[in-house]
């Protein structure tokens, strides 16, 4: 059972394979957090300590007892409105004007399997993995509910958590705040990762002490973003990759959302996870009920390594979906750092003849293949196919391409318009712009309006029309700037716009992927603008960064795998010297760099030398061959490309029989020192042979003192070792 309720004390316990977490409904009604962390059987309310606290106020019905403050105890979704004067989970602003909600356990269902939610994306699970908790609550003075749900999926390590707001009283209320996931600590010191950034260089690595007063990170753009990640991770002060307690929190959304942590004024932790509230204000009528998206949660005892493959593993195998979620994916050759805008479909046939000589598996037709569109100005929302531009249709391309022996794929931005498009100028109430007021542009384009089901409605009938033009089985699907100007001209409530924006993208992505189960689709925003765990339930893979250059991208890359498996992270192989920042890089490093993802090209072999031309066919060939590892292995950081000289990580099979060690030297000096490579997720007292070196190594010695790496003469060599255990 991984779901115990306690009649008695009314306590539930939620156990995974390695992990508890344990809550109680108390005298009061009142849902009270025990305990998160290592396995254990047993009951922690002996852990709440009460106390008589100035200033921190008192429910009325705990009468007299000036111990019991909600301003002090730890809880499992704090509202505003109960004495509670820390960062909160919940505002609700009542039909009478009034902030506040006061939620009071009134009953609870235990059920066999993972609960779903309607119109967004969240872990799934079979019947037998795991299991859903509901819990009701009710404010008895206003009749809102809450319903708050825990998934548990023991084998995965994973809890989520998400809830069902129900407006059960008489009159209009509007949510302020909604966030769907908290985690309240009586003890301890604390560390807050989080993954900072900017387009072309995302998810950066920051790890600063919780201190007294509120850390937030957030996203107001509508879109995950570049800026800002919805992954968290809680790490005790000493943990490190290897040892020690850490959590994740995984906010699985696309759109706005907020990460507060805070140290209270007992040295009390709270971490608190969900939608953002900039520019929310949701209505709800009477009877009406709203969704908190999901947050998955994830607890190691050893350290962050085994925290982001806990990650890796349940969004590869329970997030992701469709056709390709298992498959080998198709080896890419994307057209747009090769000719950009500048293109016709004889050349985009070249292109693909260079791929079926090189053995590429795929062609993919970046932007410009539509309406008026040879720069970035103009056309975005004038889905059809610029046959002037092309030279001829795109079903006739697709054949000779196809005929090559190479798949087609195409990009699309269905959420995008210009001003200067035919679809502007028909309906230019169907952009997201304020009335009488000039709208923000950025790339110089504007946003579709996708809480509108008619807009989003048009804009699929338009793309499902091209891609009924041929055998297409590949979507990028990209989005090119953040939401802004959030009006729409379907509502009086605008404080909805943007939650209902990211339902409509849903709903589209939702709809797109049944009618079309054997297209991949791969997202991108700008590259990694909404590399997110709710993207990932519909697209299985992500272009990580528009940034290309090898060197940027191990620092890129590194970030994103805290949270996200490699199988999810889009990586190719570009020209030198590199479009974003002119760096040089051997063709060699680019490809390792690569090799951490799905892989590809972003470049022209029409201009690559004959050798250069072998290369990467050899590249390819070594790409296939540990393709399953890179896609399923357990993932491990080597070491920090931020302080030290050498970028490193480690692929090793569930059942340790092989490893792939990647390592790029992002410095060279003058006498340089010597580097080691300490490996891990070894087996334990077994031998290992490097394959290229035929050399013998014992597994010990490798994790405990390492390899050598080479020293070499020039920047950013990289080397790349595969270790077969022998015995
Ligand atoms: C975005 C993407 C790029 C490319 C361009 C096309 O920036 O991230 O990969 O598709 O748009 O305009």
């Amino acid at each position: 059972m991984a779901i115990i309720f306690h009649e008695k004390n009314k306590i539930f316990t939620l156990h995974t394979k390695n992990s508890t977490y344990q809550m109680k409904a108390d005298a009061y009604g009142f849902l009270i957090h025990l305990y998160y962390g290592r396995y254990t059987e047993g009951t922690m309310d002996y852990l709440l300590c009460y106390a008589d606290r100035g200033f921190s106020g008192n429910p009325h019905d705990v009468g007299e007892d000036r111990t019991y403050s909600m301003d002090v105890l730890p809880q499992e979704l704090p509202c505003l409105g109960t004495g509670d004067f820390r960062n909160t989970a919940i505002v609700v602003k009542n039909a009478d004007t009034s902030y506040g909600c006061d939620f009071r356990y009134r009953t609870h269902r235990i059920t066999k399997g993972k609960y779903a939610l309607p119109g967004l994306p969240a872990v799934y699970a079979e019947e037998k993995e795991a299991e859903t908790l509901e819990i009701d609550m009710e404010d008895p003075a206003t009749k809102m509910q809450i319903t708050l749900f825990y998934g548990v999926l023991p084998k995965l390590d994973i809890i989520t958590r998400s809830a069902r707001i129900k407006n059960a009283g008489t009159g209009k209320v509007y949510l302020e705040k909604a966030l769907t996931a908290c985690l309240d600590f009586v003890g301890g010191e604390y560390d807050l990762i989080s993954f900072y950034g900017r387009h072309s260089m995302e998810r950066n690595f920051q790890r600063i002490p919780i201190a007294h007063g509120s850390q937030v990170i957030e996203s107001r753009r509508g879109t995950s973003s570049h800026q800002y990640n919805p992954m968290m991770i809680l790490a005790e002060r000493e943990t490190t990759e290897d040892a020690g307690s850490c959590y994740a929190m995984s906010f699985i959304y696309s759109g706005s959302f907020k990460g507060e942590a805070e140290r209270d004024q007992y040295n009390q932790t709270r971490v608190l996870l969900g939608l953002s509230d900039s520019l929310f204000s949701y209505p709800l009528e009477a009877g009406e009920e709203f969704w908190l998206p999901e947050v998955a949660l994830t607890y190691s005892s050893k350290g962050l390594a085994e925290l982001s493959q806990n990650l890796h593993r349940c969004f590869r195998t329970h997030l992701c979906r469709g056709k390709y979620r298992d498959l080998a994916r198709p080896i890419l050759l994307n057209s747009w750092e090769a000719s950009y805008f500048d293109f016709n479909g004889e050349f985009i046939y070249q292109l693909a003849k260079q791929a079926a000589d090189l053995g590429i598996d795929m062609l993919v037709l970046d932007d410009g293949w539509f309406g008026k569109r040879d720069d970035d100005n103009s056309g975005l929302g004038d889905w059809t196919v610029n046959e002037a531009k092309l030279g001829e249709s795109l079903g006739s391309l697709i054949q000779r391409i196809n005929a090559l022996g190479v798949k087609f794929g195409i990009w699309i931005e269905p959420e995008a318009v210009n001003e200067d498009s035919d679809l502007f100028r028909a309906h230019p109430d169907w952009a997201l712009t304020i009335p009488g007021r000039n709208p923000v542009r950025a790339r110089n384009q504007l946003l579709l309006d996708f809480s509108r089901k008619d807009v989003a409605d048009s804009i699929f009938d338009s793309i499902c029309k091209v891609l009924d033009q041929g055998n297409i089985e590949y979507i990028k699907w990209d989005l090119n700037r953040s939401l802004y100007d959030c009006f729409s001209r379907n509502t009086e409530d605008q404080g909805r716009v943007m939650y209902d924006y990211v339902l409509g993208v849903y709903d589209f992505l939702e709809r797109l992927g049944k009618r079309y189960p054997n297209i991949l689709i791969e997202g991108c925003s700008g590259g990694g603008g909404r590399f997110d765990a709710g993207m990932l339930y519909y697209t299985p893979q992500i272009w990580c960064s528009d940034n290309s250059d090898a060197i940027d991208r191990v620092r890129i890359q590194y970030g994103t795998s805290f949270g996200y498996p490699a199988s999810s992270v889009a990586a190719h192989v570009s020209a030198v010297p590199n479009h974003q920042n002119g760096r040089v890089t051997p063709f060699h490093t680019r490809g390792i760099t690569a090799m951490m993802g799905s892989f590809g090209y972003e470049l022209d072999p029409g201009t690559l030398s004959d050798e250069e031309k072998q290369n990467i066919r050899a590249q390819m060939a070594e790409y296939r061959k540990y393709e399953k590892l890179i896609m399923q292995g357990l993932y491990y950081r080597l070491t920090d490309p931020y302080t030290q000289e050498v970028g490193a990580w480690e692929f090793v099979s569930e059942d340790q029989s092989e490893a792939l060690v990647n390592a790029v030297m992002l410095e060279v000096h003058g006498n340089m020192t010597q580097n080691y490579l300490r490996l891990k997720g070894l087996q334990e007292g077994c031998m290992y042979q490097e394959e290229a070196s035929q050399k013998v190594y014992p597994a010990n010695a490798l994790m405990e003192s390492g390899i050598p790496l080479p020293v070499e003469f020039g920047e950013y060599h990289a080397y790349q070792m595969h270790f077969i255990r022998i015995k």
